[in-house]
């Protein structure tokens, strides 16, 4: 990436975050942070479309903006911000909603999967939860979209939104891609490697970044495993292996060939034992930095209002021009 970009991207603050957030989305931003204009946003409003304690979601809010620091985001470097501080967000959110189809949006495997998974009171707001993410993207004229996987269906839709409002109302948003790690983009459950490492799952299915080192050496031990024997990273057949070798990768640098030639004729349990041991040590001190970030609300406080203020100011200015494309307003 050559040319400054405009990042954009968020995490909802929702329980603890993961490994899989971790080198799914946060691993790339802080990489991306020095040589582009990011925003890294704590999506609270997009929380809220699946029931939340009051109390909890505050909670999970500051300690989502301690993550962001603790895995060296730099408020110097990079906007913080949290999504309602930005009311603009909400407005845009409404207007994407009309830009958006039902169908298009009933087509979302996000809103399937956790509507089933919900099964009853599954709000409206989980439906058009993809249109408010658009209009995350679209109201910083972002250039490119730092995330794992699964969100690459919303960001295509974003992309669809925002050739339609140019078309139907004059030149008015850049259309955004869609970057995902090479490998890591889909971090699995080790408790199930055909599913998604989640922060809804069991709580094995996932290392949290505020997991204590026993308790990750635990997870990894008790990791399922594929049948056979052998260390090497095939994922269709051996998912499981390859899976905690793509962890082993990011947290040790080392590449898939060099995995295969340290551990190809080892047990899988001397490579998990391994593997935890490089997990503690890569995670220690990012778990150290998060609480003590935590312990210094005021300062939280202070980064995320500043964030708020420079996102404002942005979002402020598009805004006006939005509006006055659609005609909306005096
Ligand atoms: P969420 O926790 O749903 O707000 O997700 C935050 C970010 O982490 C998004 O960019 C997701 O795509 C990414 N992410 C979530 N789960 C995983 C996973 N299992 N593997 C890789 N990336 C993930
Ligand atoms: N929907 C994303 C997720 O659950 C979070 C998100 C909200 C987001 N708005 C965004 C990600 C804008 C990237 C850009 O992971």
């Amino acid at each position: 990436m050559a040319k400054r970009e405009t990042l954009f991207s968020g995490i909802q603050p929702t329980n603890q975050t993961h490994i899989g957030n971790y080198i799914g989305a946060l691993k790339q931003w802080v990489e991306l942070q020095s040589s582009n204009n990011c925003l890294f946003c704590i999506v609270d409003l997009h929380a809220i479309t699946v029931p939340q304690n009051p109390e909890k979601l505050r909670e999970d809010i500051r300690s989502t903006a301690a993550t962001y620091l603790a895995v060296g985001l730099d408020p110097k470097k990079c906007t913080i911000f949290v999504q309602s501080d930005v009311p603009e967000h909400a407005e845009l959110g409404w207007i994407m909603g009309t830009v958006a189809r039902m169908s298009e949006l009933e087509r979302m495997t996000q809103f399937k999967d956790k509507a089933k998974k919900q099964k009853e009171n599954v709000s409206v707001g989980l439906f058009t939860y993809p249109a408010l993410m658009s209009a995350d993207i679209l109201l910083y004229d972002t250039t490119i979209v730092p995330v794992g996987e699964d969100q690459m269906q919303h960001v295509e839709l974003a992309r669809t939104l925002a050739r339609r409002f140019n078309t139907q109302f004059g030149e008015t948003f850049n259309v955004p891609h869609a970057v995902i790690q090479k490998t890591g983009a889909r971090i699995m459950s080790l408790d199930d490697p055909k599913t998604k490492m989640s922060k809804s799952g069991t709580l094995a299915n996932a290392i949290f970044l505020s997991d204590a080192p026993d308790v990750i050496t635990r997870k990894i031990m008790r990791a399922v495993t594929d049948s056979g024997k052998g260390i090497s990273f095939d994922p269709t057949k051996k998912p499981a292996i390859s899976n905690l070798m793509t962890i082993f990768h990011h947290v040790t640098g080392d590449s898939m060939e060099k995995i295969e030639q340290d551990f190809g004729n080892k047990g899988y349990g001397d490579f998990k034992k391994a593997l935890a041991e490089a997990t503690v040590e890569y995670l220690t001190p990012i778990r150290k930095k998060r609480e003590m970030y935590m312990k210094d609300q005021k300062e939280l406080d202070r980064i995320l209002k500043s964030g708020a203020e420079t996102a404002h100011k942005k979002a402020l200015k598009k805004i006006v021009t939005i509006r006055k494309n659609m005609g909306l307003g005096r």
